[in-house]
């Protein structure tokens, strides 16, 4: 029988299936500016649930301000659990936050999503759901997914689901200030009664409730950073939102080359580059190339979809982005070995960060892991050094029995033929690096892939400097 009343997030309180980087950050802030809600965040990873209810507060994942947040409002109202089923039937607000990486089987294999937990998850919401409910994705899934979740849930005949698209732009080392004062929300939603409502129950979540403002709520999301759409378009815009910030690294790294080759000075470029209204500052950032869990794995994605619908070239367009990306690590260890007599085998080098940018200990996809990689193709003596990324450090490079882990920079310079800095740590300029100098063999090389240390000052040293794009 059906429902005749809609007691779709009537109680308001909300619950986060996958604890991740993006569902722990995401909860904290959304229970920290909606006091008057119940917050649950699951996960099937108990070891992933204990760390974040720590009595010591050793989170998970490391994330600037994170812990702030997490004390103020664990055990207040965010609370985290294993208990998935109640957690459905609790709560009628219902974010999935899985894990969506790259398939790496039959088809689609190295391009396409792997939905399985997503699709996992969709099953459990049907099997366990025992009123109506809102069901919002979070993760970042290819465009039409919203459409399956709906045919799994629509199997439950008694209640009714209303599937929303919410992706999330939030960045890694600046997630809770990006939490905080997002540019926009994205909330996609059906063109329907239903739809509308639901979006307007999810819109009054992001409008928080910390002050009271004419529509009943507030101290969050001004309202007009708040961008409805229909449910494809978010789906898709987060995929090209990735893409086109990826697209402008690989630019920026492209000129990168041409700049070593001529002489001009990428940093210089950028600058004025950016100056151009049109085109703005940001992410034109010359590099190792980018990491992090995303923007590979959605780029991909976006060549899978373009292909499956029989855009070729499209899909050509955007695969070059990601292999402009992988010839930046192969270009910079070119040059490494080339700037060290065309030998790298036995020579000590110190990797200077590990982690795929500052203020994040996450290595998935960094840049670091593939340079150390093409490394170790020619036996050096690698030294991984990084303040909050060695523990992932190890078990990516755990089939590497050789390398050296050192907390302390200076320790891991010591002896080195070459520092290679990967990471862009505010703590890296700060170093004394006559110090490291005096440490290292001669010559003693700097190669610095992020152009962030003083490169006159070091040659006022005594080192040997190398940048990219330089
Ligand atoms: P993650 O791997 O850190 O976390 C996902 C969690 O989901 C894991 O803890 C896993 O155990 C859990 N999980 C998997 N299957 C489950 C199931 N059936 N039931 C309960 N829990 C389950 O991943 P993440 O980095 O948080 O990313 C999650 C999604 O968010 C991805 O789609 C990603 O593209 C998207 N995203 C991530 C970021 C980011 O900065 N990391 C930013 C924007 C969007
Ligand atoms: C990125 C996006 O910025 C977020 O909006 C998005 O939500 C997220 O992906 C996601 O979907 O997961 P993130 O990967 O955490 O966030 O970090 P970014 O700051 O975007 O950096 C990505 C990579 O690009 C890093 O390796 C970074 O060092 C590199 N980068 C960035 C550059 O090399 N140059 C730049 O100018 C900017």
């Amino acid at each position: 029988m059906k429902k005749e009343k809609d007691t779709r997030g009537v109680h308001g309180n909300i619950v986060c299936i996958g604890a991740g980087y993006i569902g722990g950050p995401t909860m904290a802030v959304i229970a920290k500016m909606n006091p008057d809600r119940r917050v649950t965040v699951v996960d099937i990873d108990a070891g992933r649930v204990a760390a974040w209810n720590s009595p010591d507060f050793a989170l998970p994942i490391y994330e600037p301000g994170l812990v702030d947040v997490v004390r103020e409002v664990r055990g207040r109202n965010l609370f985290f659990s294993t208990d998935i089923e109640r957690a459905v039937k609790e709560n009628d607000i219902i974010f999935v936050g899985v894990n969506t990486p790259t398939k790496m089987f039959g088809r689609g294999a190295g391009r396409a999503s792997d939905l399985q937990y997503w699709e996992a998850t969709a099953r459990n919401i049907a099997k366990w759901a025992n009123g109506d409910k809102i069901v919002v994705e979070k993760s970042t899934l290819p465009v039409r997914t919203a459409a399956a979740m709906e045919a799994i849930l629509r199997t439950h005949e008694q209640f009714h689901f209303d599937v929303l698209s919410n992706p999330e732009f939030l960045a890694e080392g600046t997630a809770i200030a990006d939490l905080l004062t997002p540019d926009r929300v994205l909330i996609g939603g059906p063109k329907t009664p239903e739809g509308e409502a639901a979006v307007e129950t999810l819109v009054r979540v992001y409008r928080g409730s910390v002050r009271v403002e004419a529509d009943g709520c507030g101290g969050w999301v001004p309202r007009d950073r708040i961008l409805t759409t229909n449910v494809w378009s978010a789906e898709l815009t987060k995929l090209a939102a990735n893409a086109f910030l990826a697209q402008r690294v690989s630019s920026i790294n492209a000129i990168a080359g041409l700049c070593e080759a001529t002489g001009a000075d990428v940093d210089e470029v950028a600058r004025v580059i950016g100056a151009d209204r049109r085109i703005g500052p940001k992410f034109l950032k010359a590099g190792p190339g980018f990491g992090g869990s995303c923007f590979k794995k959605d780029v991909l994605n976006l060549v899978y979809l373009c292909e499956s619908f029989g855009l070729h070239t499209a899909a050509e367009y955007w695969t070059g982005v990601v292999r402009m990306n992988d010839h930046q690590q192969e270009r910079i260890v070119s040059r490494l070995f080339r700037e060290l007599f065309n030998t790298l085998a036995n020579k000590r080098i110190a990797l200077f960060g590990f982690a795929f940018k500052a203020d994040t200990g996450d290595t998935r996809e960094t840049p670091a892991a593939r340079v150390a990689q093409l490394l170790l193709d020619e036996h050096v003596r690698l030294v991984v050094t990084d303040p909050k990324a060695l523990v992932n450090a190890r078990r990516d490079l755990a089939d590497c029995p050789d390398v050296v882990y050192e907390d302390d920079p200076y320790r891991a310079a010591a002896e080195a033929d070459a520092v290679l800095l990967m990471t862009d740590w505010k703590l890296y300029p700060s170093l004394d690096w006559a110090r490291i100098y005096a440490s290292m063999r001669k010559p003693a090389l700097v190669y610095d892939t992020r152009n962030c240390l003083d490169a006159a000052r070091l040659r006022e040293i005594g080192f040997r400097v190398l940048n990219v794009g330089k």
